[in-house]
């Protein structure tokens, strides 16, 4: 087989076999096939697309690149969540206790802030103490004894991914459904679970910036999980602003435990338990309205929390910070952001609120950058709400004036205001399932 055919079969429209996208996909991770050809290759499927089941095939030779986590030595079913990545997205910080409250085992591996996404990695590390990286028996035993564990992505999992997305991200072939649900499914189906519930979120705080590329996005990674074995299943939901009040580290996690307690913003909490009964439905505990209204009840009698905080001490973590937020490092600088106009916050760039927050130090500009965990914003205006002039929009959280003054210059450039109050848009708006596809 020579990797040349089969870049000219995929230029030429033609759908590659599973021997052929083995071919290709161990060569390049093992180093016998050179950039060049997999970036031709790459760009071939970014024009051509591919079919479902090529596109399935593909996803499998890619987790099957590295280890394949085996989750049998834990018992029961256990599940995963992935978001596609937003602002002020703490889901897991809430879902997955919920979720390990009601029986069901949740193994998690998450990743790190990624551009201006926040990532749950970071998140827990604000918590002091906490280990995000445990070894297979420690994440083994941690799961079987309380039913939850979150790490950081360990071992070599979809080494083709990894060597694969820094290509795709200098060639131009990312913006590809079949590439990036590939990309994520790999890593998915390397990781272990049995079922898998997909956060897409859509909007101009997401990659994925319309509704109609978010279904069929949410669409193609349902239909690899489904073909690969696993129960998979996709809600999209509204990353047009961000997601609750609080984006940063700490404050995250804040905002989390107030969840957990029942005094969440509606936004959060909405989302939240809309997964956790998703998850608990692919685990087969029953319809979605059921498992929702158990997610809830775990809110309300406050299991949920007292899994977080079994997580934390199990991971090292100190729980005084779970028990009292207010204990957490505060930043030496707090600073309101006014608005310039009365009127309506018409629309929000969430994009440029996350990268607002990265610049007060909440997230990484540069590669090696070490993140300030009491770094961030507290929203108080969000899209739809009126405003005066001279109200407090938002309160920074940072280290020095100079962060606090350049966030609040790109903060102000990424709010548009009206005299008419907006239309309000839905946050969950479309579910995705192996039947099909059912807009809210
Ligand atoms: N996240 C991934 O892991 N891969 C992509 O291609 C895009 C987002």
């Amino acid at each position: 087989m020579r990797m040349y055919d089969i870049i000219a079969r995929k230029r030429d429209g033609e759908v590659l076999s599973r021997e052929e996208l083995a071919f290709a996909v161990q060569g390049y991770t093992d180093g016998s096939i050179p950039d060049y050809q997999m970036s031709a290759l790459l760009m071939a499927i970014y024009l051509k697309g591919m079919t479902s089941e090529e596109t399935a095939v593909l996803t499998d030779c890619m987790a099957r690149s590295g280890d394949m986590v085996d989750l049998s030595g834990i018992k029961g079913v256990k599940v995963d969540k992935h978001s596609t990545g937003g602002v002020g997205d703490k889901t897991t910080l809430v879902v997955a206790p919920i979720v390990a409250a009601c029986g069901v085992k949740m193994a998690k591996m998450s990743g790190r802030g990624l551009g201006h996404t926040g990532g749950t990695v970071d998140k827990m590390e604000a918590i002091p103490g906490m280990k995000t990286v445990l070894d297979q028996k420690e994440f083994f035993a941690q799961v079987n004894k309380i039913g939850l564990a979150v790490i950081g992505q360990s071992g070599n999992l979809a080494p083709a991914d990894k060597k694969m997305y820094a290509l795709r991200d200098v060639t131009a072939t990312i913006g590809c459904i079949p590439l990036i649900a590939s990309s994520i499914m790999s890593k998915k189906l390397a990781a272990g679970s049995d079922a898998i519930l997909l956060d897409v979120k859509t909007g101009n705080g997401a990659f994925m910036k319309t509704l109609d590329e978010s279904i069929a996005l949410a669409e193609a990674m349902v239909a690899i999980g489904e073909h690969n074995g696993r129960r998979t299943a996709a809600l999209v939901t509204d990353m047009d602003t961000p997601l609750g009040y609080a984006v940063g580290n700490s404050m995250e996690v804040t905002e989390a435990v107030e969840t957990l307690r029942g005094h969440g913003p509606e936004d959060f909490t909405t989302v939240c338990l809309d997964l956790a009964g998703g998850l608990l439905e692919l685990a087969g505990l029953g319809g979605f309205d059921a498992c929702r209204a158990l997610a809830e009840e775990m809110m309300k009698n406050g299991k949920g929390l007292a899994k977080l905080r079994e997580m934390v001490v199990a991971q090292g973590g100190d729980p005084s910070v779970i028990d009292d937020p207010a204990l957490f490092e505060q930043a030496a600088l707090r600073y309101e952001v006014k608005s310039p106009k009365s009127g309506y916050l018409a629309r929000m760039n969430t994009e440029q609120v996350g990268i607002s927050a990265v610049l007060l130090g909440a997230g990484r500009e540069k590669k090696e950058d070490s993140i300030d965990f009491s770094a961030g914003i507290t929203l108080c205006k969000k899209a739809g709400d009126a405003v005066e002039k001279g109200e407090t929009l938002a309160v920074f959280y940072t280290s020095d004036e100079e962060k606090a003054k350049r966030a609040e210059e790109l903060y102000l450039s990424a709010m548009t205001f009206s005299e008419t109050k907006p239309e309000p848009i839905p946050l969950i708006m479309a579910k995705v399932t192996r039947d099909g596809v059912v807009r809210f």
